[in-house]
């Protein structure tokens, strides 16, 4: 429990890293403007992909545009605070719209200018259990993350909200919950199925045009093979003691159905009991069959 409290904050009911905790007021007074792009996930759930998949729709497909910068520069993470250089407040105020932004907060903490500005919201959702497995080597790289212990015993304190942004169900209901015009839900395993099929999907949300030979170069550049040997979306980019790739690279598997390989049969079980009771009522398909 110590080292929870070391690395962890809970602020006004949302379990954050410590480090965040300074930005708070600022995020939560953030100006959004009518055009920016919010891309919303719980951590894990493929945020990277669709980030470069977005920006390389608004840079028409210049895969060479995208490489000028890392992804957390192009693409700022609006609650994060890490020393100067990782402050997304403070790199949003200085950019050019369209902003796109990335978020990992449960709608009921956005900042209120977002839905006031009816800002464009896409909301990436990946199945519970895969994001358990990732979200765990997570904990492991990452040192502003307390020790997960186990697989099983992280597993205990994923379903209990004892990790940064709480429990997974909380979080894809809170978005739910909100659901408007301006928002489209997407899906990690539906972007594994048929990538081009949610390229264009994203085109058309986002008031363009996509073109064959558009979707093909998106497609290619964001690859999982691509985007794992590119230093602008593989977060090597970032110093070993903010995050260690030597224990796990960021780029780690990319698939669908890893969990299979984590979860014993007990905690399996365990899992969806209280998976069923958590979800109840939300009409979304979330591919836990898978
Ligand atoms: S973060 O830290 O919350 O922003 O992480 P996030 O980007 O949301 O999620 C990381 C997982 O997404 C996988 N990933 C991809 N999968 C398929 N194709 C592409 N292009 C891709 N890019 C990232 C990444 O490998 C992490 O999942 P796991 O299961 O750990 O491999």
């Amino acid at each position: 429990k110590s080292e929870y409290f070391e690395k962890l904050s809970n602020v006004d009911g949302l379990v954050l890293y410590k480090c965040f905790v300074e930005n708070w007021d600022k995020v939560m007074a953030f100006q959004a403007r009518p055009d920016d792009i919010l891309i919303a996930t719980y951590p894990k759930s493929g945020t990277t992909w669709i980030s470069e998949i977005i920006d390389m729709i608004y840079k028409d497909g210049n895969a060479e545009r995208c490489k000028e910068d890392a992804i957390f520069n192009r693409i700022p993470f609006l609650e994060c605070k890490k020393e100067d250089a990782l402050d997304g407040i403070k790199q949003l105020k200085a950019m050019a719209s369209p902003r796109i932004i990335k978020t990992h907060l449960p709608a009921d903490y956005l900042p209120v200018s977002f839905w006031e500005n009816n800002c464009k919201m896409i909301y990436l959702c990946r199945n519970a259990k895969d994001v358990a497995v990732s979200y765990y080597y997570f904990h492991l790289m990452v040192p502003a993350h307390p020790n997960p212990g186990t697989f099983a015993e992280f597993v205990e304190k994923y379903m209990n909200g004892e990790v940064p942004y709480g429990t997974w169900y909380k979080h894809v209901k809170s978005w739910e919950k909100r659901k408007h015009s301006n928002m489209l839900f997407m899906f990690y395993e539906d972007m594994q199925k048929d990538i081009r099929k949610e390229v264009i999907k994203l085109y058309h949300f986002l008031g363009k045009k996509p073109s064959e030979e558009l979707v093909d170069k998106i497609v290619n550049h964001t690859s999982f093979q691509e985007m794992k040997e590119n230093p602008t979306t593989n977060y090597t980019t970032l110093p070993e003691e903010d995050m260690n790739q030597k224990i796990c690279p960021f780029m780690r598997k990319g698939c669908v159905g890893d969990w299979k390989n984590h979860f014993t049969v007990a905690l399996n079980e365990r899992f969806e009991m209280h998976y069923e009771k958590e979800m109840k009522g939300s009409t979304l398909t979330l591919h836990t069959e898978i």
